[in-house]
């Protein structure tokens, strides 16, 4: 296998879905905090905890102590990270990703000053990784922005959030940097697409721009939060790497009518066009007629082009969970840009929520990066999640999930051979935590499992899946022996 010694295997986490304890330390409310849970049957009729308009918001802030928040809950790593990471440790992580609570640190996020228990946090959390030979990768905002500037500002559609997130964002610097290597700026910071509030803290339906405009404007305004913490690292603290991160989107043409395959260029361009942004400094001319052709007028921010120019990231991070199809028959064309997957691939398989299952799409997206930025690339999520329990003897067997990741860390090999420089692969909640998508507990990754439910009934209690000890000797040979593991 040709990874190299300095390759690092870890898995990843964020604080919204896994630190719970949201009202601890005097933390702030975050905007993730006030996404319900719907059963199975409730969503299916089309209830979604992620379309937060202000009407449910006024109906959530009436009701808020009858209501299941499952986030505010997450699986407990606040109480129990010295406890996760020595789990982390023996598995042999090299690397863990985690993000930080913005709102732990800056309850409003308009404090001039962090909340002395957050800052403690953290460097409790950094000063036991290293305790275990296991380097932070941090995420400075996955899925978070504080409530109150989601009520004060509509969150990422104002441009003040430029100004406070650099506050947040210089403050990491200077106070952790010489714990903390890797950063990474905004988690899949192309979800706010589809998923507004989720990634950008807003409520469309707030603003006086039509829902795409609004989009597009407060994504213009991460891009230069973005770069500005990028050129503030570099400048401060240069021993720092700071990559992005974006959800990427294989697509494949449905036939070789060459019809399909410019419809998957397309896609294929629109789901690069942040990295465009962020590792290339500037926006592709493509979106600029795209925003021409769907009348998106943008308030640009004065100088932002020197701003984009300047704050380049040092590696592309980004998850990989599936591929898609793209055709560009009219009865079913659709956008997977979106993240809407409909048309079925027949050559692959297909998991229990619907998402395909494609480890060659992961060797192809890694050398179309490479090719196209030429900077180290990191996978920094990936998995595959699952409704399962211990058996009556307590144990989860899980080789489902080995053969999973088997197949993705073969690609990966693949792609390094073709010469792409890969940093190294977080699989995505190495410990059981609430999903994103759909708010359950129900929908697991992890290697390790944890006694809680959608309802936060359980006891929290941690315990090894298989697959904790098959990742543990993928570790140990730097992904030599892949073969299942057995008792
Ligand atoms: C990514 C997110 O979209 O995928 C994570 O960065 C998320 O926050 C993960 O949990 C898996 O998605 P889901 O919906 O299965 O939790």
């Amino acid at each position: 296998m040709p990874f190299p010694q300095n390759f690092l295997w870890g898995g990843a986490t964020s604080a919204a879905q896994y630190e719970g304890a949201f009202d601890a330390g005097g933390r702030g409310k975050s905007h993730m905090d006030y996404i319900r849970y719907f059963t199975p049957a409730e969503r299916a009729q089309g209830k979604n905890g992620h379309n937060v308009t202000p009407e449910m918001l006024e109906e959530l802030l009436a009701h808020e102590d009858e209501i299941n928040f499952p986030y505010r809950r997450g699986t407990d790593f606040y109480h129990r990270y010295r406890e996760d990471i020595a789990l982390f440790a023996e598995m042999g992580f090299k690397c863990f990703r985690m993000s930080i609570s913005w709102s732990r640190l800056f309850p409003t996020g308009e404090e001039t000053e962090p909340a002395a228990d957050g800052v403690r946090f953290y460097h409790d959390v950094f000063r036991e990784l290293h305790a275990h030979g296991i380097e932070p990768l941090v995420t400075m905002v996955h899925y978070e922005v504080p409530f109150a500037l989601t009520q004060k500002y509509n969150g990422w559609e104002s441009p003040k959030l430029i100004e406070l997130f650099c506050r947040y964002t210089k403050f990491l610097i200077d106070e952790y940097a010489d714990e903390v290597t890797y950063w990474l700026t905004f988690n899949e910071i192309n979800m706010i697409w589809n998923r507004p509030y989720l990634g950008g803290g807003m409520l469309v339906d707030r603003s006086e721009r039509d829902r795409l405009t609004c989009i597009h404007q407060a994504l213009h305004h991460q891009f230069v939060a973005s770069a500005l913490t990028v050129a503030y690292a570099h400048e401060h603290a240069p021993q720092c790497k700071v990559g992005n991160m974006f959800a990427r989107l294989q697509t494949y043409p449905m036939t070789c009518n060459p019809g399909d395959v410019l419809e998957s260029l397309e896609n294929d361009n629109l789901n690069l066009f942040y990295c465009d942004v962020m590792a290339k400094g500037a926006y592709p001319q493509r979106m600029r007629n795209y925003y021409r052709d769907h009348a998106v007028e943008i308030d640009w921010v004065p100088g932002y082009e020197e701003i984009l120019r300047k704050g380049t990231v040092d590696f592309i991070s980004f998850s990989y969970y599936f591929s898609a199809p793209v055709t560009c028959d009219p009865e079913k064309r659709e956008r997977p840009e979106l993240f809407t997957k409909k048309l079925r691939n027949p050559y692959l398989e297909y998991s229990e929520w619907g998402w395909s299952i494609d480890p060659t799409g992961l060797r192809v997206t890694l050398n179309v990066l490479w090719d196209r930025y030429g900077i180290p690339c990191f996978i920094s999520e990936n998995g595959i999640g699952v409704d399962e329990a211990p058996d009556a003897d307590g144990r989860v067997r899980d080789p489902y999930r080995m053969s999973y990741l088997r197949a993705h860390i073969e690609a990966i090999a693949g792609a390094i051979d073709d010469g792409v420089d890969v940093m190294g692969y977080t699989p995505w909640g190495c410990i059981d935590l609430v999903s994103c998508g759909t708010v359950e507990m129900r929908k697991r990754y992890g290697f390790i499992y944890v006694d809680a439910d959608d309802e936060g009934r359980g006891t929290y209690d941690r315990s090894r899946k298989d697959s904790f000890y098959w990742y543990q000797r993928v570790i140990a040979t730097n992904g030599a022996d892949l073969s299942d593991w057995e008792k």
